[in-house]
C-alpha cells in the first residue's frame, strides 16, 4: 500500500514538474508574460516594401504623375507643428521647407541646427530620398531630431511631395514609362487571342 502511494505521489510530482516546464517554455515562445502590444503587429519584413517596388503597387513616378496636390496640402497638417513652408517662413522645431526638394540633404536652411545624422547624410532631396525620409525619418537618417513616425502610405508620401513642390519647386517629375508598354503587349495578346473566336462566330453565322 505504502509502495503504491509513493508511486502515485511520484507521478503527481513528476507531472507537476513537466507542466511547470511546459508553461515556462510556452511563455518563452509566445511571450505570454509580456502584456504590452508590439509596436508593429505581424511579421515585419525589412525592406520588402521598397524592394517590391513595381509589383507591390504603382511605382513612385506613377504615384507622382497621378498625385493630388490638395490631398498633399491636407497631409501637410501633420507637419505644421514643426515646420513652415511659405517662402521666408520662420524655422520652428524643424527648418522652413520652402523649396527643399532638390536641395542638399540637411543644409537647406542656413543657420538651422541640423542633427549630424541629417547634415552628414549626403545626397540631395530627390523624390526617392524624400520618399524614404517621409516613410521613416529614423530609417533614413538614424539619429535625426525629427520625431515623426512617418507616413506608411506611398500615395500619401507622393501627394505630400507634390505639395512641397508647389511651394518652391523641385526637380522635374520622373516620367512613368514601363507600365504603359506592358499594357500595350497585353492588349496585342488579347487581340490575337480574340481573332480565332471571331472567325468561328462568323463561320457559325454562315452555317445558320
Ligand atoms: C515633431 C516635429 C516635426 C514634425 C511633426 C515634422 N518634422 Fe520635419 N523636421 C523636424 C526636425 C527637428 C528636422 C531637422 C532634423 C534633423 O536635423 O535631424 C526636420 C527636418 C525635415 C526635413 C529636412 C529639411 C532639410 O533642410 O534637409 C524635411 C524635408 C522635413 N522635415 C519634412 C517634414 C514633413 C513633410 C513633415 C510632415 C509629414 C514633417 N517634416 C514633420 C521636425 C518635425
Amino acid at each position: 500500500m505504502e509502495n503504491r502511494f509513493n508511486t502515485i505521489a511520484g507521478w503527481v510530482l513528476f507531472s507537476g514538474i513537466v507542466a511547470l516546464g511546459l508553461s515556462i517554455l510556452s511563455g518563452k515562445f509566445f511571450h505570454a508574460d509580456k502584456h504590452e502590444r508590439p509596436e508593429t503587429l505581424g511579421y515585419v519584413i525589412e525592406g520588402a516594401e521598397s524592394e517590391g517596388g513595381a509589383s507591390s503597387g504603382p511605382d513612385l513616378a506613377t504615384l507622382l504623375a497621378a498625385g493630388d496636390v490638395a490631398a498633399g496640402e491636407k497631409l501637410y497638417a501633420k507637419c505644421m507643428a514643426c515646420h513652415t513652408v511659405a517662402q521666408g517662413g520662420a524655422n520652428g522645431i524643424g527648418p522652413n521647407l520652402f523649396g527643399v526638394l532638390g536641395q542638399p540633404i540637411g543644409s537647406h536652411v542656413a543657420g538651422f541646427a541640423y542633427s549630424g545624422a541629417l547634415s552628414g547624410h549626403g545626397g540631395d532631396w530627390s523624390y526617392e530620398n524624400m520618399d524614404e525620409w517621409l516613410k521613416s525619418p529614423r530609417g533614413f537618417a538614424n539619429g535625426t531630431k525629427m520625431s515623426f513616425a512617418g507616413l506608411s502610405k506611398a500615395e500619401d508620401r507622393a501627394n505630400l511631395m507634390l505639395y512641397l513642390r508647389e511651394n518652391g519647386g523641385g526637380p522635374a517629375l520622373p516620367t512613368p514609362a514601363a507600365p504603359a508598354e506592358e499594357a500595350a503587349t497585353d492588349e496585342a495578346a488579347a487581340v490575337e487571342g480574340e481573332a480565332p473566336a471571331a472567325e468561328e462566330a462568323a463561320a457559325a453565322d454562315e452555317a445558320a
